[in-house]
């Protein structure tokens, strides 16, 4: 994740995040003693959920701040500072697990290599990730506003996004089998009546900081344009697209 992430507001306004992946969680199914890696892991929620059905659970996250508040959480558990694109693990788990992780390393060829590099013969990698189309709606305005501002949105909104047959095909190419891919849309709601202002610090935190003093006016743009789409019954509910995949190593 980005260096400039907040851990603190993370946990205070992204619990969703973690909330909406206990499904996940069960369908890794992890067992007493097994190694499993929770990538990207953010402030280790789900690290320790694994944990607590007896696995031995690493987690790694590219931001030290997360780790730092990771391991001030749960000082039992194992973390370290680790970047998703560059997995130097051979052989090691039985399981590698990723909830809403994977689209923030660009580099999804090395992701998937090192992943399926990590596994053991016969181990497993379950995760969610966005899949193409998540959020194409505030992106859109956002985009907009930047360039009627004449500000190059490239180095912001960049995600890893794929279809099914994009995944499917790249978990493929570095020997990995497809067991399960389920491709949906997933609205996600965001609280309090600022919520898209909220998940654009969240998840935005460089371009808000460019941004400096007009960053609360691009959230009112982007709000008021996403609006129509995206507030229903007095609550945000964002476009979020999701891709599930169980894959295992030969
Ligand atoms: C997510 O964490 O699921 C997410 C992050 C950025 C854009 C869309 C989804």
């Amino acid at each position: 994740m980005d260096s400039a992430w907040n851990p603190t507001l993370y946990d205070d306004r992204a619990s969703f995040v973690s909330e909406l992946a206990s499904e996940l969680v069960v369908s890794l199914r992890p067992k007493a003693g097994e190694r499993i890696l929770d990538l990207g892991c953010g402030t280790g929620t789900l690290t320790a959920e694994i944990a607590r059905y007896g696995a031995l659970v690493t987690g790694v996250d590219r931001s030290e701040e997360m780790i730092a508040t990771a391991r001030e959480k749960y000082s039992e558990l194992h973390f370290e500072v680790v970047d998703g694109q560059e997995l130097a693990y051979s052989n090691e788990f039985e399981a590698v697990f990723s909830n809403a992780a994977l689209h923030w390393m660009l580099r999804a060829r090395d992701v998937v290599r090192g992943i399926q590099r990590s596994l053991v013969p016969g181990g497993r990698f379950v995760a969610e990730l966005g899949g193409a189309g998540c959020v194409a709606s505030v992106t859109q305005a956002v985009t907009e506003i930047l360039n009627e501002w004449q500000i190059d949105p490239a180095p912001y909104l960049s995600w890893f996004f794929p279809s099914p047959g994009r995944y499917a095909a790249l978990l493929e190419a570095e020997a990995l089998t497809v067991r399960e891919l389920r491709y949906f849309e997933r609205p996600t709601p965001i609280a309090g009546a600022d919520g898209l202002a909220t998940w654009l610090s969240l998840f935005q935190p460089r371009l808000m900081a460019d941004l400096g003093s007009r960053g609360p006016e691009l959230c009112d743009m982007a709000s008021e344009r996403c609006r129509p789409r995206l507030f229903r019954d007095g609550r945000w509910l964002l476009d979020y697209v999701r891709l599930r995949v169980i894959a295992t190593k030969p």
